[in-house]
């Protein structure tokens, strides 16, 4: 079994991804400039925003770190958002999701600007994805399509299997992974909540991709001997054998199934770091596209 780096394959892109504004200071250019949104404290979104306002500091980029109550009326955030799509020196713009039950996640989607919208959720952005035009992937999806490349995971014609039909993960890797394209060329079965026997389609996957939200749900007996997977999960749980009380579990039982796979993702140190790698990415060049 080999393990799939993505903390050091996200730090490889980070280095990248800092010469290249180093490239864009020394040519006198404006440098990249990413902003992020966030309504209400929900503490799994104050880290993750902390993350990527931290990862924009270490490569060179301006952030600009805009705050909500999450009482603010849905009419006030919009109207936030279209300053910041009329303002030249922001390259791209994330809200963080999940958002307050009173504000409509699909109307704020919208109303980012495309060319901004380095997430990748815009209808805009998932249309051209979907039929192959230039667009920004969604981060998580893109993070797992540059760790099959950088591992040379091979993946034409294989069966690849993903657990979860989410808009962020499952359902645009299914598109992506079925593609006339390496990383793609795969037959793609998408399982869900509803789907039947799901151990029947995850034991035929030769790619197996989870992201499905429940601790440990895919156990080895689910798993084909020497399949790739990749483990979207992430699931903190107390622990009194860390130092900081709590430790970070994936969706994949993985002590058990890496004794069974070629290659696997852990968590943490997967998928999670390569996905802050992705936003930084597609905001380098939302802000070469201007
Ligand atoms: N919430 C969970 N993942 C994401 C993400 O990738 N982007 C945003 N904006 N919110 C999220």
């Amino acid at each position: 079994m080999a393990k799939i780096d993505g903390k050091k394959i996200s730090a490889d892109i980070k280095e990248e991804v800092a010469n290249e504004v180093s490239g864009i200071k020394q040519s006198g250019k404006k440098i990249p400039h990413l902003a992020t949104m966030i309504v209400g404290n929900d503490p799994a979104s104050e880290t993750y925003v902390k993350h990527k306002i931290k990862a924009c500091e270490t490569v060179g980029f301006k952030s600009s770190d805009f705050r909500y109550d999450a009482d603010i009326s849905q009419e006030y955030l919009l109207e936030e958002i279209r300053k910041v799509n009329e303002n030249d020196d922001i390259d791209g713009l994330i809200v963080q999701l999940p958002l307050p039950d009173h504000i409509s996640e699909s109307t704020v989607i919208e109303t980012v600007d495309p060319k901004k919208d380095v997430d990748g959720f815009h209808p805009v952005n998932m249309g051209r994805m979907v039929t192959g035009s230039p667009a920004y992937l969604p981060a998580t999806p893109a993070g797992v399509l540059d760790l099959m490349k950088r591992y040379n995971i091979e993946t034409e014609g294989k069966n690849c299997v993903i657990i979860g039909r989410s808009n962020i993960v499952g359902r645009p890797l299914g598109v992506l992974l079925s593609r006339k394209a390496y990383p793609g060329n795969c037959t793609v079965t998408v399982c869900h909540s509803r789907t039947k026997n799901i151990g029947e389609y995850t034991r035929s996957a030769d790619i197996l991709i989870v992201a499905i939200g429940k601790m440990h749900f895919i156990t080895a007996d689910m798993v084909k001997d020497n399949a790739v997977v990749f483990d979207v999960g992430i699931h903190r749980v107390e622990s009194d054998k860390t130092k900081s009380g709590w430790k970070l579990h994936g969706d994949v039982d993985y002590a058990n199934v890496a004794e069974k796979a070629s290659y696997i993702t852990p968590v943490p140190g997967g998928i999670g770091p390569m996905t802050i790698a992705s936003l930084l990415q597609n905001t380098l060049k939302a802000a070469e596209n201007k």
